[in-house]
């Protein structure tokens, strides 16, 4: 929908250097499972951060050879890895911003949270590579002009590299994929709820408890593509998508009760998807558990409403409103602690989405 075979360059101008800052997201109703091309099975719906993101600086120059170069550096590391895989994207998006062709890049990504922290950098990282091609665009062909189109495109690019990268490129809570109830959702990108959200969620914290900072074991790729032989998936994705719509009502009435009860079962079933696969995988841990014991007693005992989510990994977030961030703190510190690894523990919160940065 985005091929437009205009965005060459006839002549080169000065080239600046674009910067851009993008968010990680997490996911309240979970993305498993995909079509051609990068299509979600249903519709999701995350919270973006504020603390955790990717800093991307892009510095371009008229191709030297005859095909494009990228050098990537991630931190002050040069990675040939992460070079020939954005070439590879970049190559794959060529219809669509066919300047791509003409141009070399220097690459320069940051994360601000630990690699080992198992927060997702492919979003932040795809939706900061996606921001800096349609600035691009934007600066030197005079497209893009308003917020809307810019940040859709932004969106349906980013969705190409990596599919929940699409939901960081907007602010406060994003629903990526179709769902009657909202009749501008689109598979192709991610549609802003933040406009919806109510009070209780503005400031909603993410903490985010780091059980086990290794490597994951399973990619999402893989992940995404065992869905489509496992023998429950299609009342899943019926599943997913009433959980969807109702997480949307939650957003906006602020009925964090039934908030906590969502969250909690996404989590739940996207691991119980992971273990009815064939093959089967287990990604949480013995700690991930014991987590999830004590928040409930906690819950119960206290009448605070935290509650957690889990991402493809045995790191727990945990959610709850701003006002008990003390509380919440303290029972951190004398009941979850020794079940977690370096680095920890690590404050997030919703956030108000990617920035241009000079
Ligand atoms: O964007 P991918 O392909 O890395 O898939 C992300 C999948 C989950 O993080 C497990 C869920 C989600 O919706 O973010």
């Amino acid at each position: 929908m985005y091929d437009n075979s205009k965005l060459k360059f006839k002549e080169f101008p000065d080239f600046k250097e674009i910067k851009w800052k993008s968010p990680s997201n997490i996911a309240l109703v979970k993305y498993w499972g995909k079509r051609p091309v990068q299509i979600p099975m249903n519709p999701s719906v995350s919270f973006t951060l504020q603390e955790s993101a990717t800093t991307t600086k892009m510095n371009i120059r008229p191709v030297q050879d005859k095909e494009t170069r990228i050098n990537f550096y991630l931190g002050k590391e040069s990675n040939e890895l992460f070079a020939e895989k954005t070439l590879a994207f970049f190559n794959s998006i060529s219809s669509i911003f066919p300047f791509i062709k003409q141009l070399d890049f220097e690459i320069k990504s940051e994360n601000s949270f630990p690699h080992s922290a198992g927060i997702a950098s492919s979003a932040s990282g795809m939706s900061a590579l996606a921001l800096c091609l349609c600035d691009i665009e934007r600066t030197y062909f005079s497209t893009l002009q308003t917020e809307d189109e810019f940040f859709q495109k932004a969106s349906y690019v980013a969705r190409l590299g990596s599919g929940s990268a699409a939901r960081s490129t907007f602010g406060g809570a994003v629903l990526w994929g179709e769902t009657p109830y909202i009749p501008d959702s689109s598979d192709f990108y991610g549609l802003s709820l933040k406009e919806r959200l109510h009070t209780e969620f503005k400031n909603y914290q993410d903490t985010i408890l780091i059980v086990d900072a290794g490597q994951k074991k399973v990619s999402s790729r893989v992940g995404h593509s065992l869905m489509k032989t496992n023998p429950f998936a299609s009342h899943r994705f019926e599943q997913a998508k009433t959980n969807a719509e109702n997480i949307i009502k939650v957003l906006e009435t602020g009925d964090i009760d039934t908030f906590i009860k969502i969250t909690e079962s996404e989590a739940l079933t996207l691991h119980a998807m992971m273990m009815t696969s064939m093959p089967y995988f287990l990604l949480i841990k013995p700690n991930t558990l014991q987590i999830i014991e004590k928040l409930w007693e906690y819950r119960l005992e206290t009448g605070i409403p935290l509650s957690f989510t889990l991402d493809a990994g045995p790191n727990v977030h945990l959610l709850y409103p701003q006002q008990y961030k003390k509380e919440i703190k303290e029972f951190i510190s004398s009941e979850l602690k020794k079940y977690l690894q370096s680095p920890g523990v690590i404050y997030d919160y919703v956030g108000t989405g990617p920035e241009k940065l000079n």
